[in-house]
């Protein structure tokens, strides 16, 4: 009998399995994928560590989070800084002195903060109605145009004066020469990948791949004092409200006969007449100098029953209906839900880490 089945060897998972290994519990993990790690699985390809799922960049301001993920790899100083292209442009991201400097040939921040400040005035919004708008408001009608318009439509699947203000409640906007993306103390990727540091911490304990808990549900049940859930929390509940909705991501991966595609890990493509939003470069991730490259376009996709769920929808329709299946979660006393799919919330890995180590202290440390 072991003392916590774990569905899902995501870093909720495994950070959960690795915790109450060292306390003398005996964990059983099982994923229904034929390997550990979730999302943040990385494969090696030509010799380079291939982010399967999208490119993940660890960043945070949490010491005791980034203290704690060293445990289980070096981080190189890798720094996101991704490049837009707009038909024939090339802008730096986030919206900083460089984008201004490209988009209107100024150098000063009063030039660009005026500039700004009078595409605001000219638009008269004043109570934005829909994505467009807020838009506009915040950050002016050649940036809206040129670097968020395509972009977010190809996004969500819908022109921007069709979704909602309140996606984009905020902008990043930088009136310094920085094109850091994040504005966390601590960021980088770990040399190696990221698939080592799951496999530290399941080292010592019972995984099982290509096992779905739903398919051996009655079986499982029964093998553990406890279980932890880290899959969707409306199938755990037989989807007995309904489902919850997801948005959903293609994603195309090639290896190319030759070193270096793009001279970028990240660059986004904000026209909305090119389908994907992305091409990742993998190699420079990690500073790869091997003779070949490999690159992955990223589709956003509508999510279906049975796709892969890749980003909660948390609008107020679907918030509304996971506070339902969280009561339900709150009366099941043996199973502890964890993770983006069991909280149903887009979590960034630190966040994962923070959650996992909550959830560790409530259940061991009390
Ligand atoms: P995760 O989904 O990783 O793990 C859940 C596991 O449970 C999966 O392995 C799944 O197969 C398994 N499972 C589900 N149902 C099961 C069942 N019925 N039976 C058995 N197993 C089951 N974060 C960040 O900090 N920086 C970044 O740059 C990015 N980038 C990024 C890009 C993209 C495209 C996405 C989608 C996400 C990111 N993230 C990110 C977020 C990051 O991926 C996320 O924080 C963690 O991977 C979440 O870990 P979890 O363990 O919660 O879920």
């Amino acid at each position: 009998m072991y003392d916590y089945l774990i569905v899902g060897s995501g870093l909720f998972g495994s950070v959960f399995a690795y915790e109450a290994n060292k306390r003398g519990k005996k964990c059983l993990v099982i994923d229904k994928r034929n390997h550990v790690g979730g999302n943040i699985y990385t494969k090696n390809i030509a010799g380079i560590n291939v982010h399967e799922y999208g490119a993940h960049i660890f960043h945070t301001s949490n010491k005791k989070v980034w203290d704690y993920i060293q445990q289980f790899a070096e981080f190189n100083r890798y720094t996101n800084s991704p490049i837009a292209v707009y038909k024939d442009e090339i802008y730096n991201m986030p919206f900083n002195m460089n984008t201004f400097s490209r988009l209107w040939n100024i150098k000063t921040p009063n030039e660009a903060k005026e500039i700004i400040e009078k595409q605001k005035k000219e638009s008269g919004i004043t109570e934005p109605k829909n994505l467009e708008e807020q838009a506009i408001s915040m950050v002016g009608k050649d940036i809206y145009e040129k670097l968020v318009k395509g972009y977010t439509g190809k996004q969500w699947g819908k022109p921007c004066t069709e979704l909602p203000s309140f996606i984009i409640r905020r902008l990043p906007v930088r009136f310094t020469y920085d094109n850091n993306y994040f504005n966390d103390l601590y960021q980088g990727i770990p040399i190696g990948g990221y698939t080592q540091i799951i496999e530290k911490m399941l080292e010592d304990i019972d995984v099982r791949l290509n096992y779905d808990f739903f398919e051996h549900r009655e079986e499982l049940e029964k093998c553990a004092k406890k279980i932890v859930f880290t899959g969707m929390i409306d199938q755990y509940f037989n989807y007995c409200y309904g489902e919850l909705e997801y948005r959903s991501l293609r994603f195309e991966t090639e290896v190319l006969d030759e070193d270096n595609y793009q001279g970028n890990a990240v660059v986004n493509y904000t026209e909305y007449e090119i389908p994907y939003t992305r091409i990742i470069e993998h190699k420079h991730f990690e500073y790869g100098t091997q003779p070949k490259t490999v690159v992955t376009k990223e589709y956003p996709a509508k999510w279906h029953k049975g796709d892969e769920p890749y980003y909660p929808m948390n609008d107020d329709k679907n918030n509304s209906l996971y506070a339902r299946y969280k009561e339900l979660a709150a009366q099941e006393d043996r199973v502890i839900f964890g993770g983006r799919l069991g909280m149903y919330k887009y979590f960034d890995m630190h966040n994962v880490i923070e959650e996992a180590l909550k959830c560790v202290e409530k259940e061991f440390d009390n």
